[in-house]
């Protein structure tokens, strides 16, 4: 790891094309490890994540290391998410015009514990309250088995770090998402849970 500060830049548009490769092989990198075990398909992780570039109110924060990407975290408005992460809110009567969602946060190991994933919630947040409807921001979490073989001992869950952020988990909103897993022949079902944050009282 470098000595050096790392630095935090919000992008979005055209000038995150330039930067689609590295995100893609940081998720591919980071979500190998429990608890998404996502064995990365490339062909994939480009369609995704072109979504960053041409969706109105997107952006990607990124974390340089002497401009290198170590980190990245993602958002854009709920109303601009694939079918499968807005219906759940939509059945349940929310309006997606005042949700902000928040697609992931991935950092090399050797760079997590310094406070670049508090940070990458601070700048998601300044950026979904730059739209005036956005009432609520949310992400969702993989459900897994806590007696699952194949969590790693000493594995600490995310969950208080979420808590500490004003994330509250919402069992009564979840959606399913398939990938195949590391080691997999066939992509699997898996259920995720949102967590929601209330970012402002009205707009
Ligand atoms: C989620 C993830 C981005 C968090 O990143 P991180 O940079 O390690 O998180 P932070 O350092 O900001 O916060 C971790 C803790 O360190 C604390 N911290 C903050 N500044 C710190 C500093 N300068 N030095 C040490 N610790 C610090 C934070 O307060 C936090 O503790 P708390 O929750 O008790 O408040 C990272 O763990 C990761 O990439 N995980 C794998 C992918 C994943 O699961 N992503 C989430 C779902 S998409």
């Amino acid at each position: 790891m470098s000595s050096t500060a790392i630095s935090l830049r919000t992008v979005s548009g055209e000038a995150l094309r330039a930067h689609l490769d590295d995100l893609a092989r940081l998720r591919i990198t980071v979500f190998r490890e429990w608890p998404y075990l996502y064995e990365g398909d490339e062909a994939y992780e480009r369609r995704y994540l072109a979504r960053y570039a041409e969706a109105p109110g997107a952006a990607v924060v990124l974390a340089m290391d002497d401009g290198r990407v170590v980190g990245a975290s993602t958002c854009l408005p709920l109303a601009e998410e694939d079918e499968e992460i807005s219906a759940p809110f939509r059945q349940a009567g929310w309006d997606p015009d005042t949700v902000f969602y928040f697609g992931e946060s991935v950092l090399l190991p050797e760079y997590r514990g310094r406070g670049i994933g508090v940070a990458f919630f601070a700048e998601r947040e300044a950026w979904a309250l730059r739209f005036p409807r956005i009432l609520w921001s949310t992400f969702c979490a993989v459900e897994r088995d806590a007696a699952d073989p194949r969590r790693p001992e000493g594995y600490t869950p995310l969950d208080s770090f979420w808590g500490k952020r004003g994330y509250e988990k919402r069992p009564d909103l979840a959606c399913t998402l398939a990938w195949r897993e590391v080691d997999g022949t066939e992509e699997i079902p898996h259920r995720l849970t949102f967590w929601l944050k209330r970012l402002r009282e009205t707009s």
